[in-house]
């Protein structure tokens, strides 16, 4: 029996159309900027975003570390939405290569309030100073939930009232995009700097980009090498994400109907989908949810556990509207 995978939108495998343009890409050496593919991907996503530059990175996970560089010194700290990814998610990775500490807002649905933002703002001679604020968008913890443009507005004025950077985890902005009909570059409208990935939702197999003012490029470009993230004919990778850009659209809203159909099938079968999902996620509130998942992937169905009592379902491209079908089928017998 084939399993139906799930687990994350990270799992696609690049399409044919990929693969075509991946081996026909031009390329060069990109530590010298001089890989046409990966500039023409950098200016496309920079341009749609509405920012003046872009720096292609292997990873969404280093590209918030390179923001936690730009935006914290040693010893300060950052202020996100709790269960942030930048927080759980990337192994203390900001302690170990900035010194910087994150401090995590109170964020139901992972959406903060402006007024817990500014309560929470250090300004006292015996804190770590507060110098940014990450937020994320969609919230991939809180149930891959929307963050709503005039809340994001709301908190990145509070964030300017106290004296803050900002830096938007856009992972799945795409998502967000799609699910309330704003164009990408509103989502992204007056954060300082942001990251969206190709790797997710989009399908391609790696890469995502760190979007900056032009004055903060060089340095953005300098913390990559430091990273390890110097990448050479990195026009290969750059191909496919550029295709990913040619049909988002349609394929994100098809992973949001899919997630409807798999959430209110969960539900009509007497689980508890919490929350009701806003984009490609579906959370299940279970006993037991390690056991649950053993018990899934031996009716051939991979979920994952987040926790003792969380199992998250991500649609993504892979995965036709009959996988969801056939998946519900096979939960009957559980
Ligand atoms: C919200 C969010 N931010 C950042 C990342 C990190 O991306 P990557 O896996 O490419 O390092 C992920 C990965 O799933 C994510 O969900």
């Amino acid at each position: 029996m084939e399993p139906i995978d799930f687990r994350s939108d990270t799992l696609t495998r690049p399409t044919p159309a990929m693969r075509r343009a991946m081996a026909e890409a031009e390329v060069g050496d990109d530590v010298y900027g001089e890989d046409p593919t990966v500039r023409r991907l950098e200016a496309t996503i920079a341009e749609r975003l509405g920012f003046e530059a872009a720096v292609f990175t292997p990873s969404g996970t280093m590209a918030n570390q390179i923001a936690v560089l730009l935006h914290a010194p040693r010893g300060a700290e950052v202020l996100a939405p709790e269960g942030a990814h930048v927080f759980e998610f990337e192994l203390g990775a900001p302690a170990l290569l900035a010194g910087a500490l994150i401090r995590t807002l109170p964020a139901p649905g992972g959406r903060p309030a402006p007024e817990a933002l500014t309560q929470a703002v250090h300004d006292s001679p015996h804190q770590a100073p507060t110098t940014a604020l990450f937020l994320e968008n969609t919230h991939n913890l809180a149930g891959g939930t929307v963050l709503p443009l005039e809340l994001k507005n709301a908190l990145l004025e509070a964030a300017k009232a106290a004296g803050l950077s900002t830096h938007l985890d856009g992972a799945r902005l795409w998502n967000a995009s799609v699910a309330t009909g704003a164009p990408l570059s509103e989502l992204a409208r007056g954060f300082d700097t942001a990251m969206v990935s190709f790797s997710k939702g989009l399908g391609a197999p790696v890469g995502s980009v760190l979007l900056v003012p032009r004055a903060l490029e060089a340095e953005a470009r300098r913390y990559r090498k430091i990273l390890g993230g110097g990448m050479r004919q990195a026009g290969v990778l750059a191909a496919a994400a550029l295709v990913a850009l040619g049909d988002w659209e349609a394929v994100i809203a098809e992973d949001h109907q899919k997630a409807k159909a798999l959430a209110d099938g969960l539900a009509a079968l007497g689980y508890r989908v919490d929350p009701p999902p806003e984009t490609n996620m579906v959370y299940l509130e279970v006993e037991g949810a390690a056991a649950f998942c053993q018990r899934l992937a031996s009716l051939g169905i991979l979920a994952l556990p987040l926790g003792a009592r969380r199992v998250r379902f991500v649609t993504h491209r892979d995965l036709a509207p009959e996988d969801v079908t056939e998946a519900l089928r096979r939960l009957q017998a559980l």
